[in-house]
C-alpha cells in the first residue's frame, strides 16, 4: 500500500534537506486540487481550488513547518518561536510536539480564531497574547530569537518558503503544466513568494513549460502592498491576513512584476460572500482569509480582467473549522422536533404541512 510521504520525501531533490537529517513530518501536502464547477461557469474559465485546509493542522503552513522544524532539530534547537495570526502557531505547535521541542507562540490579543487558539493550547505551546497586532508580534519574536536560545520559524526563515513552494509543484504535477493564472490571499506575503519560487524552479528545471501570472489579494483594511505604505492599524474579518507590514513585501512585488500579475484588495463583504459561495456551491469549507483568493477572482471577472477559456488555480489556504463563528453567525437555530417521522418529514419539506 502506498501513501503520500509528506513534502520532504516527495520532493527531496528540490529541497535543502541534509541527507542524514531526521525528517519531522505529519505527511503534509498532497492536498486535493478540486475542479470548481460553479466558479468555472461564472468565469467562463477552468477554475481549480488547491484545498490547503486538507493539511494535517488545517492550513498550508504545514508545508513550511516540516522544513523549519526539521532544520531546527538538525541544528539542535530545543525551542522554537513564532508570531502568528493563528495558523502558523497551530502548525508550529504540532510539529514541535513531533520533535520534542518547546514551542512559544506570540499572537495578537483577542484577534485569533478560536480553533487556532485551541490547537496551540492542546499541542502544549506556551502562548502569549501580545498587546499589539501581528506586526508587533513579529518584531517581538525576532528580538527574542536574536537574544535567547529559541529558533524563529516564521516565513522570514527561508526554509519555510522552500517547503511552501511544493504546492506549486503539486499543481503542475496534477495539471501537466502551470495554469495561466494563480490566485491567492496575501498577508505576510510568504506564500505568494513561495508559489512563485516553485513555479519558476519547475519551469527552469523541471516539468513545467511556463509560469502563471500571480494574482494576490489583500483585505481592504489590511492592504499595505496595494496602498504602497504600512498600515498602522490593520483590520478585517479575515484575521489570518490582518497584517499591516508584510515581511516578504519586496518578494511579493517581485512575484507580481516578474509574472506579469497584480496585487489588489477585496472588501470584507466580498470575502464573506466568496466564503459562502465556496461552502454552499462548491462544497468546500474554508476560513474567511482563504476566500480572499476567490473573492479576488470574482472581482477581476467583474472588472473584465479575465479572458474566458483560461486555466486558473485559486489557493484556499485554511480549513473552515478553524473559524466556525462565521458559519453560524446570523443563521437561524435548526428547529427542534420530537422523535416522529411525520413531524420531521413536514419540517424538512418532504411532506405537505
Ligand atoms: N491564509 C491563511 C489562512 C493564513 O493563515 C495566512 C497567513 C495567509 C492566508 C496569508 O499567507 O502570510 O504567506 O501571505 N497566516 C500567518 C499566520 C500570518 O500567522 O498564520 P502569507
Amino acid at each position: 500500500t502506498h501513501q503520500w510521504r509528506g513534502i520532504i520525501e516527495e520532493y527531496r531533490d528540490r529541497l535543502p534537506v541534509t541527507d542524514g537529517a531526521a525528517v519531522i513530518t505529519l505527511r503534509e501536502g498532497g492536498t486535493p486540487l478540486v475542479p470548481a464547477q460553479v466558479l468555472s461557469e461564472r468565469t467562463g474559465c477552468e477554475v481549480h481550488l488547491k484545498v490547503e485546509g486538507a493539511n494535517p493542522t488545517g492550513s498550508f503552513k504545514d508545508r513550511g513547518m516540516t522544513m523549519a522544524i526539521t532544520r531546527a532539530a538538525e541544528e539542535g534547537a530545543k525551542a522554537v518561536i513564532c508570531a502568528s495570526t493563528g495558523n502558523t502557531s497551530a502548525s508550529a505547535a504540532a510539529y514541535a510536539v513531533r520533535a520534542g521541542m518547546v514551542c512559544a507562540v506570540l499572537v495578537p490579543q483577542g484577534k485569533i480564531a478560536l480553533g487556532k487558539m485551541g490547537q496551540a493550547l492542546v499541542h502544549g505551546a506556551k502562548i502569549l497574547q501580545v498587546e499589539g497586532n501581528f506586526d508587533d508580534c513579529l518584531t517581538l519574536a525576532r528580538s527574542l530569537s536574536d537574544n535567547y536560545p529559541v529558533a524563529l520559524v516564521n516565513s522570514v526563515n527561508p526554509v519555510r518558503i522552500e517547503g511552501q513552494k511544493t504546492a506549486a509543484f503539486e499543481i503542475v504535477d496534477a495539471l501537466g503544466d502551470a495554469p495561466d493564472i494563480h490566485v491567492l490571499p496575501v498577508g505576510n506575503a510568504g506564500n505568494i513568494t513561495a508559489y512563485w519560487k516553485g513555479y519558476t524552479e519547475y519551469a527552469a528545471n523541471g516539468p513545467a513549460g511556463r509560469t502563471p501570472r500571480m494574482w494576490g489579494f489583500q483585505a481592504s483594511g489590511s492592504a499595505p502592498i496595494v496602498r504602497g505604505e504600512v498600515v498602522k492599524d490593520p483590520h478585517t474579518v479575515a484575521t489570518a491576513i490582518r497584517i499591516g507590514n508584510p515581511a516578504s513585501w519586496q518578494f511579493a512585488l517581485d512575484a507580481r512584476d516578474e509574472s506579469g500579475g497584480f496585487i489588489d484588495e477585496v472588501t470584507d463583504r466580498q470575502i464573506l460572500s466568496a466564503y459562502r459561495l465556496l461552502a454552499a456551491q462548491e462544497g468546500v469549507f474554508v476560513e474567511p482569509a482563504s476566500a480572499a483568493s476567490v473573492a479576488g477572482l470574482l472581482k477581476a471577472v467583474d472588472e473584465g480582467k479575465v479572458d474566458p477559456g483560461q486555466r486558473i488555480v485559486c489557493t484556499v489556504t485554511g480549513n473552515g473549522l478553524k473559524d466556525p463563528e462565521w458559519a453560524t453567525a446570523g443563521a437561524p437555530q435548526p428547529s427542534v422536533v420530537p422523535v416522529d417521522a411525520a413531524v420531521a418529514a413536514r419540517r424538512l419539506g418532504l411532506a405537505d404541512a
